[in-house]
């Protein structure tokens, strides 16, 4: 089995709430079904989940009255993202099925403590497809935080030991400065070696997950413990489907190895 995130950029515009990019999602959906992958998706929070959590400060904790109100909308939006995700790629053909991240997943500290990955393997173990998303989730520590798909699909990783990694995002990979800056390269594979070096010129963000930066400390998290991932673009059409099929094709690949 393969594990695919659908990353927010990639199904949303970041800049405007709530926009899904409905064309790039059915096209993505094609893709997927075409591959004929068994897969477990993961989705991102995108323009549904990381406008209200950062206007909520949900990242943060609780600390006041106010930011349960942040947490009831944010939730919402993601339950209305997912139904979209899920519709598109019934539609494609995938029998896809919405697993709601907070219903089975606590944290601590913004780190996963407990998750029931017993109803994910039982859909899956069926033939359907589960599709899970970043969420706002119960925190012993802060009251609620932001999990990312990212440290969600590491969590399914130790699970279900993937043959197959995949992060489909809206650029072709990690680069060595800001993608679009004039002269940006792609860096094609992160590993024990430079993995250092390439936090380093990785922008932070001011999403509520961390940006590409807390993406890569997912991912090399998942390294640590052996398992490869690809990160691809996957505007450019056919690239996912290839991805999904075990092709070689432009990306960022992140090593599985010995990381300090
Ligand atoms: C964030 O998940 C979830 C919420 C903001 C509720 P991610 O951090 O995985 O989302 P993307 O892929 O960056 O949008």
């Amino acid at each position: 089995m393969n594990i695919l995130k659908l990353g927010g950029s990639l199904l949303t515009d970041k800049r405007r709430k709530f926009s899904f990019r409905s064309e790039v999602m059915k096209r993505v959906a094609q893709e997927i079904k075409e591959s004929g992958a068994r897969l477990v998706v993961v989705h991102g929070g995108g323009s549904f989940g990381h406008p209200l959590a950062v206007e909520y400060k949900l990242a943060e904790g609780i600390v006041s009255e106010e930011q349960l109100r942040g947490v009831a909308l944010t939730r919402a939006a993601m339950t209305r993202f997912n139904l979209l995700v899920v519709e598109a790629l019934i539609e494609a053909g995938v029998n896809a099925i919405g697993v709601q991240t907070s219903a089975i997943a606590e944290c601590s500290d913004a780190r996963v403590k407990r998750i029931n990955l017993s109803t994910v393997r039982g859909f899956f173990e069926l033939g359907l497809t589960p599709v899970l998303y970043g969420d706002v989730v119960l925190d012993s520590i802060r009251g609620v935080c932001i999990l990312s798909g990212d440290q969600l699909v590491a969590k399914l990783a130790e699970e279900f030991k993937p043959e197959r990694i995949v992060l489909a995002a809206d650029v072709d990979g990690v680069f060595d400065r800001n993608p679009e800056e004039p002269g940006a390269k792609l860096i094609p594979e992160i590993n024990p070696e430079n993995y250092e070096d390439v936090l380093k010129v990785v922008a932070r963000g001011d999403d509520a997950t961390g940006g590409m930066r807390g993406k890569l400390g997912e991912l090399i998290n998942l390294a640590r413990i052996g398992y490869d991932s690809i990160i691809i673009n996957a505007l450019a059409e056919g690239r996912l489907k290839k991805a999904l099929l075990g092709e070689p094709v432009k990306c960022t690949a992140i090593k599985g190895g010995n990381y300090p």
